[in-house]
C-alpha cells in the first residue's frame, strides 16, 4: 500500500482587507461573536468611524481565510486614532499566534501611515501581550457603556501624547 502524505498547508499571508473579502470577513466575524455582537459599545463606535480596509488585516492559508482585524479612524477628543475590530481567528486555528501575527500588522500599517494610537476594547489579559494597556482612569469614553478597565491603547510613536477624551467621528 502506497501512503500519500497529505500537502502542507500553505504559508499564512497577511494582507489588507479587499472589497471582495468583506463576505467572508463578515461571516467569519459572525461565527465568532454570534447575533450579541451588534449590542456592544464598539458597535456604536463602527457606526460613525471611517473604515480603513488598507490598515485592515485578514489572514488567508491558500484561499481560506483565517483570521481578521478590521481598522477605523476615528478621534479621541482632539487626536485622530485607529480603532481596531472585530478582531478574530478561526475557531480550529486559534492558539497557534494568529491573532498576535494580525494585531502587529495592523499596528504596524497604522504607524506606516503615520497614525498615533490604537485603541480597541478587549480583554487587557490578551491584549497587553500585544502591546496595549489600560487608557489611564477612565481618560477615553464610549458612545455607550463600557467596562473603562477594557478600553485599551497602544501607542504607535515613543512621546505619542495621553489620550483623553470621547471617541467620536474624525
Ligand atoms: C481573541 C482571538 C482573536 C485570539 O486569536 P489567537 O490566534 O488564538 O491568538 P494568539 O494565538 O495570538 O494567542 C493565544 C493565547 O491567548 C490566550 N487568549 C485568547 N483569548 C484570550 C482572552 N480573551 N483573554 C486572555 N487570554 C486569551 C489563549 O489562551 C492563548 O494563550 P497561550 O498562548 O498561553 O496558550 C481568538 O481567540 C478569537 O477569535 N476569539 C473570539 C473572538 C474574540 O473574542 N475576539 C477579541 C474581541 S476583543
Amino acid at each position: 500500500m502506497i501512503l500519500q502524505a497529505s500537502a502542507p498547508a500553505p504559508a499564512l499571508a497577511l494582507q489588507p482587507e479587499r472589497p471582495e473579502d468583506r463576505p467572508l470577513v463578515d461571516a467569519l466575524i459572525a461565527r465568532a461573536f454570534g447575533p450579541g455582537r451588534y449590542a456592544k459599545s464598539s458597535e456604536r463606535v463602527r457606526e460613525f468611524a471611517a473604515f480603513a480596509p488598507e490598515l485592515s488585516v485578514c489572514a488567508w492559508s491558500g484561499t481560506r481565510l483565517l483570521g481578521c482585524a478590521r481598522m477605523w479612524r476615528v478621534r479621541v477628543g482632539e487626536t485622530p486614532v485607529t480603532f481596531l475590530g472585530p478582531f478574530a481567528v478561526e475557531q480550529g486555528e486559534r492558539n497557534a499566534g494568529f491573532g498576535a501575527r494580525l494585531v502587529a500588522r495592523a499596528s504596524e500599517a497604522a504607524a506606516a501611515a503615520g497614525e498615533t494610537h490604537v485603541v480597541l476594547v478587549g480583554d487587557e489579559a490578551y491584549f497587553s501581550r500585544v502591546g496595549f494597556s489600560r487608557a489611564a482612569g477612565s481618560a477615553v469614553t464610549l458612545p455607550g457603556p463600557v467596562d473603562p478597565r477594557r478600553v485599551l491603547v497602544r501607542a504607535l510613536t515613543p512621546g505619542a501624547v495621553a489620550l483623553a477624551g470621547p471617541i467620536r467621528p474624525l
